[in-house]
């Protein structure tokens, strides 16, 4: 892997693509540093994949600019090509090949000789779990080994710029968690990696910025920790002895810490929002709060503080619940049919 310059792994500046009457992505600015894990979190139909197809060379802007370690997507597609490698919902890997007969045709079609590819073959094939299925064709393969066997294809060279489109999409918890492993690996070995994902707490796992992404434009930028602070402090959920004394409890806590409380569908216990905007930390108002509780009479039997979740960010952010458009509380839900993934 060649080491680069200073300047950033990606930058774009108005970023369009449409594909008819859809705008599907609508000017997006991005920044990402090199040698990190770069988050773009956004529900069905967002404009992900596009984006990323575009990044990689794979589609042509219609409007905006482009540049991967400083070269232009569109007229140094080539030198942008010969550094970055792509892990798509498309199949990069032979169905009737198996997981290592792939592996070492794709080695030696990137020009390494028998030996070698058949090491680094076998040396993936065990670093994702996947020896014991290496001698099987990849078409039995389980989805969350399929997936993985797509990654090891994109790092057979390890590439200084990695997209991973969704990679966990459909994986079972602890495929997931492999997954997760793999790309921390491929980050420490100095690569990039441009990640998109539906999964809010994937980004929060491995990314060290996110970009939150909806209906084509950049809807909020930042680390975790900010996108988090724009929603508060944090939450506060407490479980009452008494249900009767609930509506009193959420007063006081209105008042005490001028908190957004929700109650919730169990009759005893109360969320509340803490505020981001005073000096005193999340533990100190919940501390003050429950003093103040205690004073009123009020016996709280449980108690939890909650880091805000990147949930309720892309709740604050856009009114709408974040995740796959179920029509769950999605009201204005128009992006049922998104999933439908077209070949560039
Ligand atoms: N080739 C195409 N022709 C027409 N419309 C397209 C095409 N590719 C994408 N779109 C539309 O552009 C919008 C953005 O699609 P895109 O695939 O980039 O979303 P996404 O964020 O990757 O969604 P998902 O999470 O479902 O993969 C959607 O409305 C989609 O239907
Ligand atoms: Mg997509």
């Amino acid at each position: 892997m060649s080491t680069h310059s200073s300047g950033p792994a990606i930058e774009t500046v108005g970023l369009v693509k449409t594909f008819g009457e859809t705008r599907a992505v609508d000017g997006v600015d991005l920044t990402v540093p090199a040698g990190t894990v770069y988050g773009v979190l956004g529900p069905n139909g967002a404009g992900k994949t596009t984006t990323v197809k575009m990044l990689a060379t794979l589609l042509r802007p219609d409007g905006g600019e482009a540049r991967v370690f400083g070269h232009d997507v569109v007229h140094e597609a080539d030198e942008v090509r010969g550094r970055v490698s792509l892990t798509g919902q498309y199949a990069s890997v032979d169905e009737d090949l198996t997981g290592t007969e792939n592996l070492i045709l794709l080695a030696r079609l990137l020009g390494h000789r028998k030996p070698t590819a058949r090491t680094r073959a076998a040396q993936l094939l065990e670093a994702f779990g996947l020896t014991e299925a290496a001698g099987k064709q990849v078409k039995h393969y389980s989805g969350g080994m399929r997936r993985r066997i797509d990654i090891a294809a994109s790092i057979l060279n390890t590439p200084d710029l990695l997209f991973l489109d969704e990679p966990t999409t459909g994986l079972d918890p602890r495929s997931r968690n492999q997954v997760w492993d793999i790309v921390r690996a491929v980050v420490a070995q100095g690569t990039t990696v441009l990640l998109t994902t539906q999964y809010l707490d994937e980004a929060d796992q491995l990314a060290s910025r996110i970009a939150v992404i909806d209906r084509g434009r950049v809807i909020a930028e930042g680390t975790k920790g900010e996108l988090k602070a724009s929603v508060g402090a944090g939450s506060v959920h407490l479980r009452l002895r008494d249900a009767d004394r609930r509506p009193e409890a959420e007063r006081l806590l209105r008042e005490l810490l001028v908190a957004e409380v929700q109650p919730e569908p169990d009759p005893v216990a109360l969320t509340a929002r803490l505020s981001a905007a005073t000096s005193d930390s999340a533990a100190e108002q919940a501390a003050r709060a429950l003093g103040e509780l205690t004073r009123a009479g009020i016996t709280v039997d449980n108690f939890s503080l909650g880091q805000p979740s990147l949930d309720e960010v892309f709740m604050a952010l856009t009114g709408r619940e974040a995740g796959p458009a179920t029509g769950r509380d999605a009201g204005t839900d128009t992006d049922t049919d998104a999933k439908d993934e077209v070949a560039a």
